[in-house]
């Protein structure tokens, strides 16, 4: 690795498992010191350990719990360069299933969560010091350009890119020097899709079969961007949407 965030003070939500661990993994490989802030406290403290991360408690849903990570991130870091907002949940129910409660839960966490971590990340970045700002990374899916059953995932990934883009262009026009970005991972091989795999094995085929490249993708290829978008090499990029999804959107189904 390059050191390409050597300095640099990073939260990752949902870095206790999938996506997020491998985001973990990539940037304390790449010199930053990274904030591994999740639910799961067990599987979090342990790839804390292993990486040598450090472990926070949060829930992105609880407004009370980001006061407390932006208090830690203050008093122990007194700086935050990087945020991943990353922390996600399907619910596997369509219109004709959902019910109040599950859409609730799924929104609070999948939308509102990563406002509250935008806004966390601003209040911080604005403080850094020379001015220096940073990069927000909101977790979105393929699943912002096309759809699938699960209503409340769908509806809250599509509303990933719209809070990106206008937390982005609030930032720029305020003169923070703060970028924000959303990436789009097509399917790949975490928690989420390994239970629905197990509960239904055609799942895997048909996961494989989204891209034209026949196969899912690896935590370590999204987060392989999640790098460069916090880094300065992504000087010039906010408001953007960045898919690491095979060719999945690129491929007429019929095809
Ligand atoms: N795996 C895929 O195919 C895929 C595709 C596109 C987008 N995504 C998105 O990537 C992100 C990560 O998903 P993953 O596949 O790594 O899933 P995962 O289940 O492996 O990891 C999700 C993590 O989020 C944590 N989490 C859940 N609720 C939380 C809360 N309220 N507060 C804090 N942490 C919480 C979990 O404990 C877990 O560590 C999600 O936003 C998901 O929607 C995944």
């Amino acid at each position: 690795m390059t050191d390409r965030l050597k300095g640099k003070v990073a939260v990752v939500t949902g870095g206790a498992s999938g996506i997020g661990e491998g985001i973990v993994r990539r940037f304390c490989a790449e010199g930053a010191r990274v904030i591994l802030a999740d639910l799961d406290a067990v599987n979090g403290a342990a790839v804390a350990t292993d990486t040598g991360a450090e472990f926070c408690s949060l829930d992105v849903a609880d407004q009370s719990s980001w006061a407390a990570l932006e208090a830690t991130v203050r008093s122990d870091a007194g700086q935050l360069d990087i945020m991943v907002n990353n922390a996600g949940i399907v619910s596997n129910l369509d219109i004709t299933a959902v019910t109040v409660e599950a859409w609730q839960q799924l929104m609070n966490i999948n939308l509102l969560g990563v406002m509250l971590g935008c806004q966390t990340a601003i209040s911080v970045m604005r403080d850094n010091p020379d001015d220096a700002g940073g990069s927000i990374i909101n977790t979105a899916s393929s699943t912002s350009y096309l759809a699938i059953p699960d209503v409340a995932y769908t509806t809250s990934k599509t509303g990933v890119v719209g809070l990106t883009k206008s937390v982005a262009v609030h930032c720029a026009n305020e003169g923070f020097n703060i970028r924000c970005n959303s990436i789009h991972p097509g399917a790949t091989l975490t928690n989420i899709l390994k239970t629905a795999i197990e509960q239904m094995p055609e799942v895997e085929e048909a996961c494989k079969k989204m891209s034209p490249l026949n196969r899912m993708g690896t935590v370590d290829e999204v987060a392989a961007m999640a790098v460069f978008l916090a880094s300065d090499e992504a000087s010039f990029c906010t408001g953007g949407q960045y898919a690491v999804e095979g060719g999945t959107v690129s491929q007429h189904p019929k095809m």
